[in-house]
């Protein structure tokens, strides 16, 4: 037995009426929203088969706003309307731990931002937030530029670039010299691979027993920590080279070891971090801050080529801002390009709807409580799935075309706001927002008025994605690359 719930309300920020309200459907023998059984799914092979985000997508469209199911033996509650995303990220937040998977990547970022828990959090956030102020970011868009025209340097005329590992390295160079002012050259390379090794980690998270698995002697979890220890150790060095001439170099780093926070010490914290949290903050922006970007980029990058009338708009505005005057050549980017470059931050978003970097947000219930009249048990994981709510066709007609103008101030108004959120929303919104839009249009910017971008010849229009941590390319995503013609001089 179903019943519906089908509620109008207009909580802040958000115009839904009763034709946009969220469609609840509650299952009278259970108390809990409708959604697919377990037992079933695993007997047909889908609980290991089907790919997350598109089982996600699925729940949706045939369960309704709010969706409960279990996954070995978890409860989880699919929140796919903005109201309820609003209310489980921001209103209720008191209610919520992090979610799973951030709880059990404890073992490799510590207590950094993403992980911990509040209070501990709140003074962190606090801490680390002048690091990302405008300004503070301002000074980080020449670099940007210099780094993205570095890469494209070493592109061949008419040759083929495998833009997803193009974009891991040139975003894993931004982040590192950018917040650690350090050429992390010499260890791009295990970087990368620790990286690399925590996401493939995601797998494990879920399974019950987790814990203990990460105890064992698997190849795996051996990756991880070599990986880690790796980190670690150009990490510490780095720390203790600053703690010996601290003056401010002003990165992220500098920021950091400098922060002084009066209110912590009410609540019983040492006033400045000590290297272990100082550690676990630079790690957590660093695996934070990289592939989330490139992914990004990556995707922007395919549906460019793949759709040449908006990559003609996009360069043409590209060229006109770059375009050195009085000679037939192109200048580099800077942060004041950002807001010149209208037309590439809305190829940016719409490139985040269709593919959001961080494509599902959850948190798990740290008490029970009661919402909208269900019951959430303590250690339910709640989730807003950004890759499903991005592709409802009730904020997005058709939404699988690539459509930069659903991206205007106008069209932004008319929807909900949180019918679009790959930054997430409240107290643990992205930190690092301003600086990875900034940067996704600037190196846009950088390579297109360069550039044009074609898909190989025999490559389909679409590309097949694979939900890990991040949301990522599930090939390599391999474009050809030849260079523009400069504009006529006016
Ligand atoms: C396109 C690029 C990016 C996307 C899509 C993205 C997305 C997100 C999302 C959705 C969250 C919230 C997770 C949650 O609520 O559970 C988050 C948190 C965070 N992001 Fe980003 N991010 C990006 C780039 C960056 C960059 C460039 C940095 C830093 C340089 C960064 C640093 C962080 C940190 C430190 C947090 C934790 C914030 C907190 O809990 O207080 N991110 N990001």
């Amino acid at each position: 037995m179903r019943t519906q719930q089908q509620i109008g309300c207009s909580a802040a920020g958000l115009q839904t009426d009763t034709a946009t309200a969220p469609r609840i459907e509650i299952d009278t023998r259970s108390g809990m929203p409708v959604g697919p059984k377990f037992w079933p799914r695993l007997l047909r092979g889908d609980v290991f088969r089907s790919n997350g985000a598109d089982f996600l997508r699925a729940n949706a469209v045939e369960f309704g706003d709010l969706v409960y199911f279990q996954n070995f033996g978890v409860r989880v509650l699919q929140c796919n309307h903005p109201e309820l995303i609003q209310e489980m990220l921001v209103r209720d937040a008191g209610h919520h731990h992090r979610g799973l998977v951030m709880q059990r990547s404890r073992m490799v970022l510590g207590e950094g931002l993403l992980t911990s828990e509040e209070p501990l959090h709140m003074r962190q956030r606090r801490l680390a937030q002048p690091a990302f102020h405008r300004e503070r970011i301002a000074a980080y868009g020449e670099v940007i530029g210099e780094f993205a025209r570095r890469m494209t340097g070493q592109w061949t005329e008419a040759g083929v670039v495998e833009v997803h590992s193009e974009m891991l390295l040139l975003a894993l160079r931004i982040v590192g010299k950018t917040l650690f002012d350090t050429n992390v050259e010499q260890e791009v390379e295990s970087i990368a691979e620790a990286v690399d090794a925590f996401m493939g980690f995601l797998p494990l998270a879920f399974l019950p027993m987790s814990h203990l698995i990460q105890q064992l002697p698997l190849p795996l979890m051996r990756r991880i920590r070599r990986g880690q220890e790796r980190l670690d150790t150009l990490i510490y060095r780095m720390i203790a080279e600053r703690r010996a001439s601290p003056e401010d170099r002003g990165d992220l780093l500098s920021m950091l070891l400098m922060a002084t926070d009066e209110e912590s010490q009410e609540q019983g914290y040492a006033e400045r971090m000590t290297d272990r949290q100082v550690r676990d903050e630079c790690l957590t922006v660093l695996l934070a801050g990289h592939e989330t970007t490139a992914n990004a980029l990556t995707f922007a990058l395919w549906l460019l080529a793949t759709h040449p009338e908006v990559q003609q708009r996009a360069a043409a505005e590209a060229q006109q801002v770059l375009k050195n005057p009085s000679q037939d050549s192109l200048r580099g980017v800077s942060s004041e390009d950002y807001g010149r470059l209208p037309y590439l931050g809305q190829v940016f978003a719409e490139a985040m709807r269709l593919y959001p970097p961080v494509w599902v947000t959850a948190r798990t219930a740290a008490e029970e409580y009661l919402w909208r009249g269900i019951r959430v048990q303590r250690g339910t994981i709640l989730i807003a799935p950004q890759y499903a709510v991005h592709r409802d066709e009730r904020w997005y007609p058709e939404p699988d075309r690539f459509d930069p103008e659903r991206f205007t101030a106008v069209a932004k108004a008319a929807r909900p706001r949180l019918a679009y959120f790959p930054f997430a929303a409240g107290s643990r919104q992205c930190i690092g927002e301003g600086l990875a839009r900034m940067e996704g249009v600037l190196i846009l910017a950088t390579i297109l008025a360069d550039w044009e971008l074609t898909p190989e010849s025999g490559a389909g229009t679409a590309i097949a994605v694979q939900p890990a941590i991040t949301l990522r390319p599930a090939g390599p995503v391999k474009l050809v690359v030849r260079r523009r013609q400069m504009p006529d001089s006016r």
